[in-house]
């Protein structure tokens, strides 16, 4: 019966593992996934203030829209437990979070402040994405691991 119970548990602890694992992986994946997007969209808004794609109010408002809910959900997908793995996240993230944390926030707040203008005419897109291009690369050199 102890053999039976200890085997249990011990199935128990390989399962909550297994999981565990499969969680960090999953919130790695989501992260990148969130990042990938975020590397659209600006593709997207980068083309139209070049002026290699048309301008187009909506297309600009969508893509500052899809940054900021990208931005919205980035604090959540950066647990403890996810350090290691397929991941470029530095260390840092979590050896210096509230720095991690206000590059998020400062990013998040030149979308939501450059919003209106970047969509309201082609200048105002241009000076936009100098701004939020900005944010991109600064926390990068910070916080991601070059290849
Ligand atoms: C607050 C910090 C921060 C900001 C701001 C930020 N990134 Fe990232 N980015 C990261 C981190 C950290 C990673 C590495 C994630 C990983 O590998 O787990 C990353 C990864 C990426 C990747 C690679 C995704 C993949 O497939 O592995 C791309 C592309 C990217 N970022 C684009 C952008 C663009 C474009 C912007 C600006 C519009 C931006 N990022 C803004 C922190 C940031």
């Amino acid at each position: 019966m102890k053999k039976f119970v200890t085997a249990l548990a011990l199935a128990g602890v390989l399962a909550t593992g297994a999981t565990a694992v499969l969680a960090q992986q999953n919130v790695i994946e989501a992260r990148k996934d969130l990042m990938k997007a975020n590397g659209q969209q600006s593709g997207v808004l980068t083309r139209m203030a070049r002026g290699t794609d048309p301008f187009d109010a909506a297309k600009a408002k969508a893509a500052f829209d899809a940054l900021a809910n990208t931005y919205a959900k980035f604090p959540t997908v950066f647990p403890e437990s996810s350090k290691d793995g397929d991941t470029r996240a530095m260390a840092a993230i979590w050896t210096d979070r509230p720095k991690f944390d206000a590059e998020i926030a400062k990013a998040a707040k030149n979308v939501a402040d450059n919003r209106d203008k970047g969509s309201a005419s082609l200048d105002g897109l241009k000076q936009a994405v100098a701004v939020i291009g900005q944010d991109c690369g600064t926390c990068h050199e910070s916080f991601r691991k070059p290849r």
